[in-house]
């Protein structure tokens, strides 16, 4: 019994446990088709020397090809980026982009017409949801739910385009306890945003700073005690996206030790980089001789002010409110004019006109992995469960994805032994995104993925020609509905 590739010597992780070395897994036909004690034989076979092999990761938010990002990454560009930093499924957003854009299938089509045969891993869509009308809930979500995969919608409290009323968002809420969608929210006051932002700019503070001050930690706070209040009315899960407040992280610790599903997802932005960065006079070497570098920074919620608050974050990984580590790659071009120089009109610099959004597809798991597992802040298993198995549960993809075990497509990622690989500090031209620049240039990091699988293939070999796959190997995954978490109660009669 020949397999297509056997994998031995490396301390095997999961959500739960880690395997000695002594283990062999053996690959067949894209899946994993045994884990076993004994020596098993493959047409190729790669001794992970004792470093860590890890299911691949699930960057459960991204926006690529997004039709309202043009110098953002594409699917083509983001993903990849995706495999050399570990992760072998990406979850992309398909945009309802304005509130005429009626037909949300539609809209489906169009994503997949520009995906198509462009991906180097595995992907999905969510939607974004900037018009929950009685026709989209009723007739186009459902077929959305049934005919792709569609298990998951983000919807937004802010930014004018998108931001819905508490009753529109009770209607989706609603409407997705029904169909059994995932229901992802941006949490963020929309009027205390715009009333800073009327005062900053009265007073002509309008630098790439100003945006983290006119988006202020109650900001997030109020609206995420106020979706989780929402999302107890209609008794649904929900995910907080994008988390950066020990206060909002603490609100929803509350409403989990009460049992109620709520969920937090957080990003590595909101663990390693503070309001200072956004600043032209901080000391970065990365700053020098452009005062407007600081707009490479913005993004929303926005980076916040003290070492204390990621501290903050970091406590809520520790302690398991946090469900999902994602990126929030939503990157555009630094020197670009629709990019993030859009802030920048005849020379004056201004925040409100600066796209939202920061790269991180590729450094999400290295960063997490460096800093958090080998500096000993979190274990290898809560690791795996943050960057692979929460987000596969969380989004319909736990039969497939997420996890080391027969059956399950053979995607792994397996890292450097401890000490083999020496330290590096970050630079742009490392990564494979098609931005040109990362907001964790200059970081040193301990690791990095050595090689990664994707259904039994190795996409990625760091010393062994980078980046092996082509573009189009990835397929779209019709996802299946959450496995974490449900109503807690029958539906109430009123709003059957
Ligand atoms: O700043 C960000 N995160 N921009 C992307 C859009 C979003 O809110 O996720
Ligand atoms: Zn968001
Ligand atoms: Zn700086
Ligand atoms: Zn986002």
């Amino acid at each position: 019994n020949q397999f297509d590739l056997v994998i031995h010597n490396g301390y095997v992780v999961t959500a739960s446990d880690i395997l000695p070395p002594s283990v062999y897994i053996g690959l067949k036909d894209g899946v994993i088709d045994q884990i076993s004690a004994r020596p098993l034989t493959g047409k190729r076979v790669i001794d992970a020397e004792g470093g860590y092999v890890m299911p691949g990761g699930v960057d459960s938010h991204v926006h690529l090809s997004q039709k309202n990002t043009p110098a953002g990454d594409t699917i083509e560009s983001g993903t990849r980026s995706a495999t050399p930093g570990g992760t072998t499924t990406v979850i992309p957003f398909a945009v309802q982009a304005s509130k005429d854009d009626f037909d949300v299938v539609s809209v489906v089509e169009d994503y997949h017409k520009v995906a198509d045969g462009q991906a180097y891993c595995d992907y999905g869509f969510h939607l974004i949801v900037s018009n929950p009308n009685e026709e989209m809930l009723s007739e186009q979500l459902p077929q959305l739910v049934e005919k792709e995969g569609i298990t998951s919608v983000k919807v937004y409290t802010t930014y004018p385009r998108y931001k819905l009323s508490d009753e529109q968002l009770l209607d989706i809420l609603l409407s997705n306890r029904k169909m059994g969608v995932t229901t992802m929210i941006h949490a963020e006051n929309s009027d205390i945003i715009d009333f800073i932002g009327k005062k900053l700019e009265e007073k002509k503070m309008i630098d790439p700073y100003y945006h983290s001050v006119s988006r202020p930690l109650v900001a997030e706070d109020e609206a995420t005690y106020r979706v989780i209040s929402l999302s107890k009315m209609i008794d649904v899960p929900i995910l907080i996206v994008h988390m950066s407040s020990e206060t909002a992280l603490s609100t929803v610790r509350e409403a989990q030790t009460s049992l109620v599903p709520i969920f937090a997802e957080t990003c590595p932005q909101y663990l390693f980089l503070t309001a200072d960065y956004l600043k032209h006079d901080c000391h970065h070497h990365v700053h020098k001789n452009d005062s407007f570098q600081g707009a490479k920074y913005i993004c929303s919620p926005p980076l916040r002010q003290t070492v204390k608050e990621l501290e903050g974050v970091w406590k809520a990984i520790q302690n398991g409110t946090v469900t999902v580590f994602s990126s929030d790659h939503a990157p555009t071009v630094y020197d670009h004019p629709l990019g993030k120089k859009a802030g920048l009109v005849n020379g004056v610099p201004h925040y409100k006109k600066v796209p939202n959004g920061l790269p991180g597809i590729e450094t999400r798991m290295p960063l997490l992995f460096c800093k958090g597992v080998e500096s000993g802040r979190i274990t290898p298993q809560k690791f795996v469960e943050l960057c692979c198995s929460n987000p596969a549960k969380m989004y319909g993809l736990g039969d497939r994805k997420g996890s080391i075990s027969v059956g399950m497509d053979a995607d792994l990622v397996i890292w450097y032994p401890k000490g083999k690989l020496q330290p590096f500090s970050l630079d742009n031209s490392m990564l494979h995104h098609g931005i040109d620049y990362s907001p964790f240039e200059g970081m040193e990091f301990s690791n990095w993925p050595r090689y990664t699988i994707l259904r039994g293939n190795v996409v990625w070999d760091r010393d062994n020609g980078g980046l092996i796959a082509s573009k189009g190997v990835g397929k779209y995954l019709k996802r299946g509905k959450s496995s974490l978490g449900g109503p807690i109660k029958e539906l109430d009669e009123i709003l059957a």
